[in-house]
């Protein structure tokens, strides 16, 4: 049996998905800014596409731009956002945002003197919002936050925050609230304008889309510089032909998400609940994910155990998992996430990253907890 629990790093295309893409590579190929027939009809899916995910997320479709990754929304809405900017100012962040916020911030402090402030957090992964507040100086212009971390699944209090920048934003200083909601879409509730987001990325592969699938939400008061410039198409913000079958799926994906919601939720509390009671039978386990965390991250570590043996011997198994972000997966370098939590390298380095999908059975999730219990002795035994 194979079970694959991974899907923080990216997820199956859903057969839903496919099927809606399919026309799309080529019957309908056509360019949409092309002005005949064939580039008409891809225009009118593409409208289509930008309205429904408007309507989706309650907001007005010409804020909407299609991007090729979470990581390109993240780039433009933050660079973006700064490179419009007459002078350098000061952003805050948090010291576990994914590489794709973290890199960019290194990018501006270092190449373009802006200021960044990194919040420590809790060992739930949580920010301190007195201390956000706190940071908070007349140059303060963006705030970056990750609303689900993808390595633990620690939600920050977005109501909170959100809050916070609107106070702020009535005392006349003008703050402009991001939200990597890669992680967060799908699996918990979301409302841009109630929460006072200016910024909001989204990526396709995480929920059952198409990877090469992004999207950036930008408040119409929010004026940002392009990265990239040529036809001008996404409103000037994104130059490039538009990748049609990727909106097309990312579009389904999310429309099945939606759809979807309660129920998917419900499945993966209960794989969730069901797997963990099988992982904490493991002798001298911890675990790193909060307790109310979003219920498709597990993160756990097992004393005296490398992540990186683990990670091998339940893939020969058939097991899937990971060490950590999938993108640092792969290096030997401890996570940052881990160590902002508190945990010591021996720790960290003894954690893996379980993460679900609500399209389990009750069979894999037995499989794998049973399987990760035996491995996990079988290597205490080996080397112990
Ligand atoms: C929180 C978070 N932000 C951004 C990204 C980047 O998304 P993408 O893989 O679509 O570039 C990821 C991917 O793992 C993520 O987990």
């Amino acid at each position: 049996m194979q079970v694959y629990l991974d899907n923080s790093a990216t997820t199956p295309l859903l057969p839903e998905v496919a099927e809606a893409m399919k026309p799309y590579w080529s019957e309908k190929y056509g360019n949409p800014s092309s002005p005949h027939s064939l580039g008409v009809e891809c225009e009118r899916a593409l409208t289509n596409c930008r309205m429904y995910l408007a309507q989706l997320l309650g907001v007005n479709h010409q804020e909407l731009i299609f991007t090729s990754s979470g990581t390109e929304a993240n780039n433009l809405a933050i660079l973006g956002f700064a490179y419009n900017q007459r002078k350098p100012g000061h952003i805050i962040t948090t010291s576990i945002e994914h590489l794709s916020v973290l890199n960019v911030m290194n990018h501006l402090s270092e190449q373009h003197q802006w200021q960044i402030s990194y919040l420590p957090v809790n060992k739930q992964g949580l920010i301190d919002l007195k201390q956000l507040e706190a940071e908070i100086r007349p140059d303060t212009c963006l705030i970056s936050i990750g609303l689900v971390n993808n390595e633990i699944g620690t939600i920050q209090d977005l109501a909170s925050i959100g809050q916070i920048v609107k106070k702020y934003n009535q005392q006349q200083q003008q703050i402009v609230l991001h939200v990597d909601a890669v992680q967060a879409f799908g699996h918990i509730p979301l409302d841009i304008k109630k929460n006072n987001i200016h910024l909001l990325t989204v990526s396709g592969h995480k929920i059952f889309g198409p990877k090469g699938s992004g999207l950036l939400y930008c408040d119409h008061k929010v004026r940002l510089q392009p990265l990239f410039f040529g036809g001008g198409q996404e409103n000037g913000l994104r130059s490039g032909t538009e990748n049609l079958p990727a909106i097309i799926g990312f579009t389904k994906a999310c429309q099945l998400a939606m759809e979807e919601y309660n129920s998917r939720l419900s499945q993966l509390k209960l794989w969730y609940n069901q797997l963990l009671e099988h992982l904490t039978e493991i002798p001298d386990h911890f675990i790193n994910s909060p307790t109310n965390g979003s219920p498709h991250i597990i993160n756990i570590g097992f004393i005296g155990i490398k992540s990186e043996i683990l990670v091998h011997f339940l893939e020969a198994k058939g097991i899937y998992v990971s060490m950590g972000a999938a993108c640092s997966g792969r290096r030997q370098s401890i996570s940052h996430v881990l160590q902002a939590i508190g945990l010591t390298p021996e720790q960290a380095g003894a954690s893996i990253r379980i993460s679900l999908s609500p399209f389990h059975t009750r069979d894999e999730i037995e499989y794998a907890g049973k399987i990760i219990n035996e491995t996990v002795n079988e290597i205490r035994s080996i080397y112990q």
